[in-house]
């Protein structure tokens, strides 16, 4: 069996997660690594096998031909990296969350991906915890009777952890699309972070099947205070007529139906657990094109959306009818019009993360 081969763009923290666990599956080889930065390559070349190295993503890819195209670059950096993979004939690109920073270049993506018939993968991988699993098997039982709800909250901000919110709400909802969103959004301080966000957006989703969804993320999120680890205090769950099911990702999983009462388990968000199945969907779909993988860049696309409209919903006011008829700069419409006043943070701890002064009161 020849392994495919894989390029990897990015060669930071996540860059470095999907190098050593592309490596470490049979199916896969890393053939090439990026980064801008020489000092990352060098230290990331001697992890990953001395693999032929570049600064330049377009050109590289050219040169080793992967079949596989990885990026892991910050969130501003998305449609030259799609380019690059499909002018160098990768079969599958996969990339980070979030799909994109704005609705016109998520547009571009899609249709190039399309238009070329690439395969695409997004890294929504927590999904693969046993804690989201056993949500997941509860909802899809109909332990809960019939679902009316499904709810994410993260104090991370936006664009770090709402992508996540979205897509695990739009799995346990077999990924109806969405009709509309209406959101709201408060405080600037972390539209000058390498993730980019308003400081707080909270919004609703109508989903075709009837289904609402409920949003929150940042620092008007409520605490979890069952959770210790401030990134992890992310609650993601779904309602129904006889019964909860709700994730904690940094706290297990909980839940009441009918039939059990309240039942509970352990988990928390790992890396080292989530990467090898996430790799290993990838070479399933590779190897067969039924075995479509999960994360698949349409199922993103759908929860994108409903991302980028909560943001067009929160700068323009009233609701957003979903699917989005064209693009538009979400980012620059927030800075645009969103107030000046300080969001109000839900705990202490929010207020230290997003490096806001002691209240005033
Ligand atoms: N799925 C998850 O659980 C998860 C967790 C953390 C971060 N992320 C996402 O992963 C992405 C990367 O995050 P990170 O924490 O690894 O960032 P990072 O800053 O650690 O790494 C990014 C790397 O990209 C390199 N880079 C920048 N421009 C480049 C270019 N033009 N060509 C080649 N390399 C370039 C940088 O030098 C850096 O080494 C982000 O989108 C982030 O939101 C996802």
């Amino acid at each position: 069996m020849t392994p495919y081969t894989v390029l990897i763009v990015g060669m930071g923290k996540r860059g470095l997660h999907h190098g050593a666990a592309f490596n470490a599956n049979p199916k896969f080889k890393v053939t090439g690594i990026c980064d801008i930065d020489a000092k990352r390559l060098d230290d990331a070349a001697a992890k990953l096998g001395n693999p032929r190295k570049g600064s330049d993503a377009a050109a590289l890819a050219k040169a080793v031909k992967p079949d596989v195209f990885c990026f892991c670059t910050l969130p501003a950096l998305r449609l030259p990296m799609i380019q690059a993979a499909l002018d160098a004939g990768a079969r599958l690109i996969a990339f980070e969350k979030p799909v994109a920073l704005t609705s016109a270049e998520l547009f571009a993506m899609r249709d190039r991906l399309r238009q070329a018939g690439a395969k695409a993968v997004v890294s929504h991988q927590h999904r693969y915890g046993k804690h989201y699993q056993k949500v997941k098997e509860l909802v899809a039982s109909g332990a809960l009777g019939r679902v009316h709800t499904v709810y994410g909250t993260a104090t991370g901000w936006m664009t770090h952890m709402l992508s996540h919110l979205i897509d695990y709400t739009c799995w346990f909802n077999d990924y109806a699309p969405a009709m509309w969103v209406l959101g709201q959004a408060a405080g600037r301080v972390k539209f000058a972070d390498n993730h980019p966000s308003p400081d707080y957006l909270a919004g609703f989703a109508q989903f075709a099947n009837g289904v609402r969804g409920v949003y929150e993320c940042g620092a008007g999120a409520p605490d979890q205070p069952e959770v210790s680890k401030w990134w992890g205090k992310n609650r993601i769950g779904a309602q129904g007529t006889e019964g909860f099911a709700e994730v904690l990702t940094n706290g297990g999983w909980r839940a009441v139906t009918k039939g059990g009462g309240y039942q509970s388990g352990d988990g928390a968000m790992n890396y080292d657990l989530d990467m090898p199945p996430y790799i290993q969907q990838m070479a399933d779909w590779l190897d067969d094109a039924q075995r479509v993988h999960p994360c698949n860049f349409d199922h993103a696309c759908l929860g994108a959306e409903i991302m980028l409209a909560l943001q067009r919903s929160a700068a323009e006011g009233g609701q957003v009818a979903l699917p989005l008829a064209s693009g538009a700069d979400e980012q620059a419409m927030l800075k645009a019009r969103m107030s000046d006043k300080p969001v109000l943070v839900s705990c202490e701890q929010n207020r230290k993360e997003f490096g806001l002064a002691a209240c005033r009161t």
